[in-house]
């Protein structure tokens, strides 16, 4: 009887979830509890980290899980390497359901960095203005920095401080190029940090900084262990058909 262990937190994760409960493949989809109100999910939940790879390998054996679908953000390196080790250790098939990183097109301004360190470094030394399109966790290491920030979290605790000079806008995306467009041409922003995620629902930025002729700082993707990898929910399924009886 297949049980599988589904790692979420992202689009592909939540199309998988439905395609897993319409299959009524048993499943259990993990969350690492980072939002006050994740997204429910047609499959059981759990939310939380298993206390690293010994935690996730004791998981994976005492609840006879037998494939791991690790579905987490390309950013999710920590997780996503656990989950290569544990399994390993485990003897349980894992597959990654990871989308393709954006490429660059012609008109892009795009400056390439490996971290959050490197963005900030990359900046001009004169005050500009800066889209910080990064999440809340990674901002710090923009503080002491002379420009205008704008920040734009899809939720914000107020007791939560932000160490940077900034103006912030609390709202969840998906945005269309019109409305980022707006956006960017309201504060006049001249650079934009971003992390290269993917997909479509976090791109039209991308599409309207080309239009403005903004400088994108990308950071690239965190180098990850080998493993087998997917770009589709669809595709995970398929895979799981060649490694479980789901019954389909
Ligand atoms: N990083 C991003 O840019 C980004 C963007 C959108 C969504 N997300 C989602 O937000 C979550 C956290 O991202 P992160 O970058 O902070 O991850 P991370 O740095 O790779 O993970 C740090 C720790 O959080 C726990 N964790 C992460 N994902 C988990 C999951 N799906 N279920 C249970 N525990 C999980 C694990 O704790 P233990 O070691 O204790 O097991 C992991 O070692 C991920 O699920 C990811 O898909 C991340």
């Amino acid at each position: 009887m297949p049980r599988v262990l589904l790692l979420g937190g992202t689009t592909e994760a939540s199309a998988l979830a439905r395609l897993l409960a319409d299959g009524r493949v048993p499943a259990v989809f993990s969350y690492a509890g980072r939002t006050e109100a994740p997204i429910p999910q047609p499959l059981p939940m759990r939310t939380g980290g298993f206390g690293g790879v010994e935690g996730l390998a004791d998981y994976l054996k005492s609840e006879g899980i037998t494939q791991v679908i690790d579905a987490t953000h390309p950013f999710a390196a920590g997780m996503s390497r656990n989950a290569v080790a544990a399994c390993t250790q485990a003897g349980v098939p894992l597959l990654a359901v990871e989308r393709r990183p954006w490429a660059e097109e012609p008109g892009d301004r795009w400056h390439h960095v490996a971290d959050y360190q490197g963005a900030a470094a990359l900046l001009p030394p004169e005050r500009t203005s800066v889209f910080l399109a990064i999440g809340r966790q990674n901002v710090a290491a923009f503080a002491g920095l002379p420009h205008r920030f704008l920040l734009r979290f899809a939720e914000f605790d107020a007791r939560q401080s932000v160490p940077l000079n900034a103006e912030l806008i609390v709202e969840r995306g998906p945005f269309d190029f019109d409305q980022e467009l707006a956006l960017l041409r309201a504060h006049d922003v001249r650079w934009m940090v971003t992390k290269n995620a993917g997909g479509s629902a976090a791109r039209a930025k991308i599409d309207a900084a080309r239009r403005l002729q903004v400088e994108v700082v990308m950071i690239d993707r965190p180098t990850l262990p080998p493993r087998e990898t997917v770009e589709t929910a669809a595709q995970a399924m398929e895979w799981l058909g060649h490694h479980a009886d789901l019954g389909l």
